[in-house]
């Protein structure tokens, strides 16, 4: 990642040093959506013939999986934001435990696996700080197919039952509407044989990008993006070029930094139906919101407490939980912000009260009191989003904080200090 930084004089690690107080102005442009790339550099995998993928983010998430397909004997170069990959020599099923096991997404290779060679040896991903991150909607949803599925030791190994080869089409039914599960199933009912249903899907834009990108190689996937997917499986896919949605947390992180920093600021490009539950949400906080086509401009007024549940898309996105967070704890009033997804995802909460916030949690339900300012302190982002909402609440913060945790920012944020300064703000990057 070419960043320019300067070597730490406060402490050891890796930080983010932010002076708060600083209105923004201006555009701040988003990137590529990692929650989308991910997923549809896997599905390379289930064609011999060359994908190219632009507006794809440069982030170390992204270069893992690439890596990971690497060692499968996928071929890949990355020129700008624009991914060739090729998968017409993969040389076994079997990516090794070191690097799938710091990349949770390397199990989304296990369907187009299956598909393609009949067979996948993949490590089960562990769980993270968030929450136990279980694959059990996954691992149905292959069985359901046919496939024969035994997790041992920490491996699960999937392959196809007796001499036949392809998957045979099925009507799943999930008990959770999982994303990754959803798009695990997807990638391998789409060479199988017959036509497959799924239902109580999850509705993410990224699976209905997944399903897009499968019919621009050849598949007839149908319903993406709705509870109900239909899959009539074919024989083979094609190569294709597509253009990765942009990225739709990326771009409510950058509208909750005008409202914090209570800052007129345009941001593009975005699909304004990817975020409407964010939308809402900032207007009833006191925003003005004008959509022009994939552009955003938000004019925050007075901001005031709302309440924030989260839910499964279309409903609010967990992973701007944190961030919006960190908006409400200077609001005006009372909030309440309910975590309904992932049962340990408040840790920014203790981050968020070393400068000042008051926040009485509950389980996983905060209540949040407004104060006037928050104060600068040195806090450190446990997971991804985490360190994001404490990014934006140094924003605000008065005098200067130090972020930690920029192993978890940089794997979903590209460049988030550049685009941030390009707008106004005072950040520097310390990378021992
Ligand atoms: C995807 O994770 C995203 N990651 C997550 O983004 C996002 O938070 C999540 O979807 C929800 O929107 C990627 O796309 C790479 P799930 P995924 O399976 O697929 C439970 C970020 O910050 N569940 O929809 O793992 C699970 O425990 C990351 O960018 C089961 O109970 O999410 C969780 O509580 C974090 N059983 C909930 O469903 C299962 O078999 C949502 O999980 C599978 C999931």
């Amino acid at each position: 990642m070419s960043i320019a930084a300067k070597v730490s004089t406060r402490t050891k690690k890796p930080h983010l040093e932010i002076q708060g107080g600083f209105q923004l102005s201006g555009d701040l442009k988003v990137s590529g959506a990692k929650n989308s790339a991910l997923v549809l550099i896997t599905a390379a995998l289930l064609t011999e013939e060359q994908v190219c993928l632009s507006n794809v983010p440069e982030l170390t998430d992204i270069k893992a999986i690439t890596d990971v397909l690497g060692t499968m004997g996928v071929k890949s170069s990355y020129q700008g934001d624009v991914l060739q990959l090729q998968a017409d020599q993969i040389c076994h099923s079997d990516p090794p435990y070191e690097l799938v096991n710091g990349l949770r997404a390397s199990f989304f290779c296990i369907g187009p696996l299956l598909g393609r060679l009949g067979k996948a040896k993949i490590p089960l991903p562990g769980g993270c700080r968030i929450g136990a991150r279980p694959v059990v909607e996954h691992i149905r949803g292959l069985k359901a197919l046919g496939a024969l599925v035994n997790v041992e030791h920490g491996v699960v190994t999937a392959s196809l039952r007796g001499t036949s080869g392809r998957l045979k089409a099925a009507p799943i039914v999930f008990d959770c509407p999982s994303v990754g599960a959803t798009e695990t199933v997807l990638m391998a009912a789409v060479l199988a044989e017959g036509t497959s249903t799924i239902e109580n899907a999850a509705q993410e834009p990224e699976v209905q990008d997944l399903a897009n990108m499968l019919n621009a190689m050849g598949a007839r996937v149908r319903g993406a993006g709705g509870p109900i997917i239909t899959i009539e499986g074919v024989e083979t896919l094609h190569g294709c070029n597509y253009s990765v949605i942009p990225d739709r947390i990326e771009a409510g992180t950058f509208l909750i930094a005008a409202a914090i920093t209570r800052s007129k600021i345009r941001v593009s490009p975005v699909i304004p139906d990817h975020l409407n539950a964010v939308l809402q949400k900032l207007r009833d906080a006191g925003c003005s919101i004008e959509i022009n086509k994939q552009a955003i401009t938000i004019t925050p007024g007075e901001i005031h407490g709302v309440d924030i549940t989260t839910q499964p898309f279309p409903g609010f996105p967990t992973d701007l939980q944190a961030p919006f967070m960190a908006l409400l704890v200077t609001a005006k009033g009372t909030s309440v912000v309910t975590e309904k997804i992932y049962e340990n995802r408040m840790q920014h909460v203790a981050e968020m009260q070393r400068m000042g916030a008051s926040i009485r949690l509950q389980g996983n339900t905060a209540v949040i009191e407004g104060v006037p300012q928050l104060s600068a302190a040195p806090v450190r982002g446990g997971d991804l989003r985490a360190a994001a909402a404490m990014v934006l609440a140094s924003l605000a913060a008065k005098g200067t904080s130090l972020v930690e945790g920029l192993d978890h920012l940089d794997r979903g944020y590209a460049f988030l200090e550049t685009k941030l300064n390009g707008a106004g703000s005072h950040i520097i990057r310390y990378q021992n």
